[in-house]
């Protein structure tokens, strides 16, 4: 059983994921953390972040189970990633990692933005988690107050355009919702009520594979 979940940044499709992950007891993998360490170790290397060659090579070495979600989650490091993101060599080398990883018995939770339309293209339950863009830069910026940091709501709002236009623009793999994917939108909605939505939706699908 595969669970594509996607959606744009900051949507609350990571929380969902890690809670379907731990109902089910399927592995999850925040694809996302894919980019961000190939875009770490390309900035820790001190290497150039628009070389497609060198950024694909960094891809390929990506290790799936040392990802820590902690240290990626750094704003610099989103930045970098959403960059080298738009290079197809790189997105085919971490696909084919992603697809590896999918495979895991007895089920996986992927999140990303491509999931549903191009690395699972055929997984049994597709969702499309999204929420305006204020509504998801108030949540970020509720976030780092709450963890005891200083932010400025303007700022992360033009962040999350931004994001979202780099995301749904380029040519490879834009973020769109796949034909037959579930749309949850969370503008207005718990995430309580989204992990009842998806729920219904996943126990349907389990019971229709039984
Ligand atoms: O979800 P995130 O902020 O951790 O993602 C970091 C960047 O990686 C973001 O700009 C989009 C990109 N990404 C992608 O292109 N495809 C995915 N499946 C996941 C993330």
């Amino acid at each position: 059983m595969i669970i594509a979940i996607d959606g744009p940044a900051a949507a609350g499709k990571g929380t969902l994921a890690r809670r379907i992950a731990e109902t089910y007891g399927f592995h999850h993998l925040d694809t996302g953390l894919t980019y961000r360490a190939t875009a770490k170790a390309l900035l820790d290397a001190g290497l150039p972040l628009d070389d497609e060659a060198i950024a694909e090579g960094m891809a390929r070495k990506v290790d799936l189970a040392g990802l820590d979600r902690t240290v990626l989650s750094r704003h610099e490091i989103g930045e970098a990633a959403s960059k080298i993101a738009v290079m197809p060599s790189v997105r085919r080398a971490l696909v084919e990692a992603q697809r590896r990883f999918a495979e895991k018995a007895p089920g996986t939770v992927l999140d990303g933005r491509d999931i549903g339309t191009v690395v699972c293209p055929g997984a049994p339950v597709k969702l499309y988690v999204t929420a305006s863009a204020a509504v998801r830069a108030k949540r970020r910026h509720e976030e780092i107050v709450e963890a005891g940091g200083s932010a400025n709501y303007d700022a992360i709002f033009e962040d999350v355009k931004r994001r979202d236009e780099r995301d749904m623009g380029r040519t490879d793999s834009p973020l769109k919702p796949a034909e037959d994917a579930y749309l949850l939108d969370t503008s207005e909605m718990s995430i309580e009520a989204a992990f009842q939505t998806a729920k219904s939706i996943i126990d349907a699908a389990l019971s229709r594979n039984a």
